[in-house]
């Protein structure tokens, strides 16, 4: 293993100023829809929020997650959310801008594909975004009438969750501490727990407030083919099993996976 501290410098520039949080009132479903394409069949929209400083769209770290899940679930579709995901200057900012994005895209989601499930998936800072709309979903987050719905929403996966916090029971991989925004109230996203998970493994500076980044960087690898097939399973509405903490077990080599996922499908 290689180690590497995340620089302190970076670690201070996450602590930007915390913007404020904008009203999403003014933006325009109705244009947001036309960048939208419902899932047919067993299909699920998964709407993606990358982590910071990953090139717009689905980034790196998820694009091979969604598109093997997509292989596995005809008719899946995919829409990223449109913020910036920048690590600094001003984080909470970025973060804060996701917040807005997300919840009007999801908002745009079920007006344009009512009734069709959405799986939320983020990375890093945009599982942050997940986490926070999901834990406002109760309140209503903008000037519209309706709060925003939890009920299309078939599952939630976050890696590498900066406000993770130990001990849940949605959690997953090796990790045994908190992330470095972890939740003070988890209880809206315990209440929707059998639909969430939350992987992050020991040493990660941003989940696990670890020193290694590479276990930050390597999430794709390390767990992503129990990432791919939770989405699958939630596309399919089964339980997903989770990986055992340690790695070692050949029945989660990825080619047992995709048997298993493949027969689902069947
Ligand atoms: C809920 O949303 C408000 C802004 O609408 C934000 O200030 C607050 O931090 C959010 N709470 C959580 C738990 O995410
Ligand atoms: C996606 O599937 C390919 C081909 O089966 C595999 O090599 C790769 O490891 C998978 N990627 C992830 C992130 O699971
Ligand atoms: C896993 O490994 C054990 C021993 O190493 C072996 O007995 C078992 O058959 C293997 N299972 C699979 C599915 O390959």
């Amino acid at each position: 293993m290689r180690f590497q501290a995340l620089p302190t410098a970076c670690l201070a520039l996450l602590f930007g100023s915390l913007s404020q949080a904008q009203s999403v009132s003014s933006v325009s479903t109705a244009a947001e829809q036309t960048r939208i394409t419902c899932p047919s069949g067993k299909g699920v929209g998964v709407i993606a929020a990358r982590g910071s400083t990953e090139d717009p769209g689905e980034g790196r770290l998820l694009a091979p997650i969604i598109a093997n899940a997509t292989v596995q679930v005809p008719g899946t579709t995919l829409t990223s959310v449109d913020y910036p995901a920048r690590l600094f200057p001003d984080y909470l900012g970025s973060e804060q801008e996701g917040v807005v994005a997300l919840t009007a895209l999801m908002r745009s989601y079920v007006a344009a594909c009512p009734g069709a499930p959405m799986v939320l998936v983020g990375y890093s800072q945009g599982a942050q975004v997940i986490a926070d709309v999901v834990s406002n979903a109760t309140t209503p987050m903008d000037n519209s009438a309706q709060p925003l719905s939890m009920n299309d929403v078939a599952g939630i996966l976050l890696i590498g969750d900066p406000s993770r916090v130990d001990g849940k029971p949605f959690n997953s991989g090796t990790a045994d501490g908190d992330g470095l925004f972890s939740r003070e109230d988890s209880t809206a996203l315990e209440a929707m727990g059998d639909k969430i998970l939350s992987i992050c493994n020991d040493g990660d500076p941003v989940c696990d407030r670890g020193i290694n980044i590479a276990v930050h960087l390597s999430y794709d690898e390390t767990n992503g083919v129990e990432a791919t097939q939770f989405i699958v399973s939630k596309a399919l509405n089964l339980a997903a099993p989770k990986e055992p903490k340690a790695p070692a077990s050949n029945s989660t080599t990825p080619g047992a996976n995709r048997r298993r996922a493949t027969a689902w499908v069947a």
